[in-house]
């Protein structure tokens, strides 16, 4: 065993098809230049895992009986901890290794609950440094395999697209029945993320559209059917490196969330912002309610829509697409 390892894995954004691809419709997904950093250590004490986050300020340990004791912060940090504990256990029953105490260290420059797979990339990550720590050679299916069994413990019906993107970078064409398949996109996508501020979860996003669907299944159907057709044309046009109509596809995308109901205020008005500053294309990123947006910029209006967003009320940051996926660090 070593003494320490380190990986991590980067955040993402959908480019077009969140919610859909809950549905077996495909989604475009880009990993982003912001990761995940988390450092597996051995623990004296066996059978005792520790779990801490910098950002969140907190920590706590899981007992041999799988119960949460805080350390630092209260039992609110539990959920936010539990697929790390769940990953970590899975691994170390793996490795036949069940009796070691482990410490979880997580460093993310990810915003979380914003709709850019922070829990996913931490997810993925941890796979990695557990793994690592105990010389294992896990391949990247599998990483992808225990850090997607672990999300459907936290999210009602996970599609397993944040996992898939945070394990192997770059542009991914993701559909739930058939898989991942790694995009081949030469041009280089710069976008422009705006958080709102406002956090969410995921899964309470995704039971809005589902009662949506019970309700309306003809309409949300034919709203799903374009949202395929969008993203498959989104493909060609991320191929050509055809910018405009990638921005047009986006927005068009947006119009459809909107339609399912997961927009909302602060969304829109950052959207606005960006279009009117010049955005080739914008929409929600995610699963809505709050999060991130997106928008497409062209090279010369870069500054103009970062500081519409930023006067409208958003976080923002500038980003491209990450290469890699998830990685040993040490
Ligand atoms: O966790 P988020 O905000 O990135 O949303 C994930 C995307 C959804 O399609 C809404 C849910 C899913 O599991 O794919």
């Amino acid at each position: 065993m070593k003494p320490l390892s380190r990986a991590s894995a980067p955040a993402k954004i959908i480019l077009f098809g969140e919610h859909f691809v809950v549905y077996d419709r495909p989604a475009v997904v880009m990993a982003i230049e912001r990761r995940a950093y988390v450092t597996a250590k051995p623990r004296a004490d066996n059978r005792i895992i520790v779990v801490k986050s910098r950002e969140m300020g907190a920590s706590g340990a899981f007992t041999p009986s799988g119960e949460y004791q805080p350390i630092e912060g209260g039992l609110e940090f539990e959920p936010k901890f539990k697929p790390i504990y769940i990953i970590t256990k899975r691994i170390l029953s793996l490795s036949g290794e069940e009796t070691l105490g482990l410490e979880i260290e997580v460093d993310s420059s990810i915003p979380i609950a914003a709709g850019l797979g922070s829990s996913a990339a931490v997810a993925v990550a941890s796979a990695s440094a557990i793994s690592s720590l105990l010389e294992m050679r896990l391949s990247r299916d599998e990483i992808f395999r225990l850090a997607f069994e672990a999300e459907r413990f936290v999210h009602v019906n996970p599609s397993g697209v944040d996992p898939a993107v945070s394990t192997y970078g770059g542009i991914l064409l993701y559909r739930r029945g058939e898989g991942i398949r790694r995009l081949d996109v030469e041009a280089e996508i710069p976008i422009i993320v705006g958080d709102t501020g406002v956090k969410r979860v995921t899964g309470e996003m995704v039971s809005r559209v589902s009662d949506l669907l019970m309700r309306y299944p003809t309409v949300v159907e034919s709203i799903m059917d374009a949202g395929e057709n969008i993203a498959k044309l989104g493909v060609e046009a991320l191929k050509s490196g055809d910018m405009r109509t990638l921005g047009e596809l986006m927005n068009m995308n947006h119009a459809l969330l909107c339609a399912l109901g997961v927009s909302n205020d602060m969304i829109e008005r950052l959207i606005s912002a960006a279009r009117r500053a010049g955005a080739l294309g914008a929409k929600l990123t995610g699963a809505g309610g709050g999060g991130c947006i997106i928008a497409l910029p062209e090279k010369s209006n870069v500054q103009g829509i970062t500081e519409a967003i930023r006067n409208a009320g958003g976080e923002v940051f500038v980003t491209a697409k990450a290469f890699e996926g998830v990685r040993i660090e040490e």
